[in-house]
């Protein structure tokens, strides 16, 4: 019986495992420099934790099951519910501020196509518990951090940043009503992915008449610097005061410039995020040519954990996939592994007394800390066997050639550097030093 993986599921073979392990490694040293803990949870909830607040998107995408007991539960879609629900659970006596991250898999069932799957990656960032927009600067901080890490540039990925209530003022001001405000919210977050026809018969049920579809669409068409809050305000047609949430933008450009970030950052009105927990700062990491779905996005969520049973705390963060991220990288010709994983030497032996002194070299290197492996073949035909070390992209050769059992430390082996081709005799003892180097 041949069996296909299920549809939008990946099988990591070790190539395709070395490009996860090396996304991951980003991900956990960024975090870590910025001072986030890592934490987890588990893979299934409640399929109610998911029905709180996460809104129907994310709903209608739920693998949901009952178990045996009849209980309804659902495989996490996303972390943010979860990280509200362990927060709540403990915030008295956690730590303030609450700095988190994690690299969960999510599946949701949606239609998978180029940066969509059904089971994917994400890396969480996560800071509770600091009202001030300092959380909001360095959480978009640590996100453009880890684009540096792995080689990307500012004019190839941007931080479109905006906030729910501005985008609330715009579009109140434009015709819709308050109890259609949340449907205005995904139709302009769904906009890029619509047919302009369509984007103009649904913002007529919405409430808004052709000349304040004209402006909506003219506003959510542009990006702005992070220090043209003036003439975003004037293009919106709001008159001239700035009220608390326009002023927020003022102060996170102040924030985000001194952290050096003005090129990687810009407002962008036509983010508000599909999630229906946003309350404050929102923004999604896009690729510059605009082709790709959003490589990251989040926002400030206060009132989540209360909503978890918590106490009254503010919350903003981030969610980062591993599939956007690969494919820009790919794209760009950054590399998608690193030498982490590369054998320090690669141990051959020419005839059977050395390849039975094989197995106590290995465990010798691998005692003091060196990645070795060896060939399981014997033969003099080294060619062939230096093809396997250089397969394994092995650093080093070593390669043993004795003509009796009489081996020991001050025994003679060649070293072959497989750069540079360089080949040297060199004694046993002198191994780890020259593997050090
Ligand atoms: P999200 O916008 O739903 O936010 O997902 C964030 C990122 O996860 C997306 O930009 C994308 O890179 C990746 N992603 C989402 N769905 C898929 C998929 N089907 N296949 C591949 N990648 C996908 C959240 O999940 C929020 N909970 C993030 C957050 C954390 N907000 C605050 N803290």
């Amino acid at each position: 019986m041949k069996l296909q993986p299920p549809k939008g599921t990946r099988d990591f073979y070790p190539d395709e495992m070395a490009k996860r392990r090396y996304l991951h490694d980003a991900w956990r040293r960024v975090s870590q420099r910025h001072g986030f803990d890592e934490v987890d949870g588990p893979i299934f909830e409640s399929l109610d934790l998911y029905k709180v607040k996460s809104g129907d998107g994310i709903v209608s995408e739920l693998f949901h099951f009952k178990d045996r007991g009849d209980r309804e539960l659902a495989i996490r879609p996303e972390f943010t519910p979860t990280l509200a629900r362990m927060v709540a659970a403990k915030a008295n006596g956690l730590p303030k501020p609450i700095k988190w991250f994690c690299t969960p898999n999510l599946c949701r069932a949606e239609k998978p196509q180029r940066g969509r799957l059904r089971e994917f990656d994400q890396w969480n960032i996560d800071m509770l518990g600091l009202d001030s927009l300092q959380a909001d600067a360095e959480v978009i901080a640590v996100a453009c951090d880890l684009l540096k890490e792995l080689g990307v540039k500012p004019d190839q990925v941007k931080c479109k940043i905006s906030h729910r209530e501005v985008a609330r003022a715009i579009l109140s001001s434009l015709g819709v009503p308050d109890d259609k405000m949340n449907d205005a919210f995904t139709l302009l977050d769904g906009k890029a992915k619509m047919p302009a026809t369509m984007f103009i018969d649904k913002a007529s049920e919405i409430g808004m008449d052709q000349e304040a579809i004209r402006r909506l669409n003219a506003l959510s068409s542009q990006a702005y610097a992070i220090d043209a809050v003036d003439q975003m305000l004037t293009d919106a047609g709001l008159d001239g005061t700035l009220d608390n949430a326009w002023n927020s933008l003022v102060e996170l450009d102040g924030l985000l410039t001194g952290l050096g970030l003005f090129d990687w950052c810009e407002f962008d009105l036509s983010i508000v995020r599909g999630l229906a927990y946003y309350t404050g700062t929102v923004f999604e990491l896009h690729v510059a040519t605009g082709k790709e779905r959003a490589l990251g996005g989040g926002g400030r969520y206060d009132g989540l954990i209360e909503l978890f049973g918590g106490p009254a705390m503010s919350g903003v963060g981030f969610g980062m996939g591993d599939v956007v991220l690969s494919n820009l990288l790919e794209d760009l010709g950054l590399p998608l592994t690193d030498d982490s994983l590369r054998p320090d030497a690669f141990v051959i032996a020419l005839n059977d007394t050395s390849a039975e002194k094989v197995p106590s070299l290995l465990s010798s290197l691998r005692e003091q800390g060196f990645h070795v492996r060896s060939s399981y073949k014997t033969t003099r035909n080294i060619g062939k066997l230096l093809k396997e070390a250089n397969a394994c992209r092995a650093r080093f050769a070593i390669i043993l050639e004795f003509d009796d059992g009489l081996v020991g430390p001050g025994s003679l082996v060649s070293l072959k550097d497989l750069a540079t081709g360089d080949q040297q005799p060199i004694t046993i003892d002198q191994l780890a030093d020259h593997l050090r180097k």
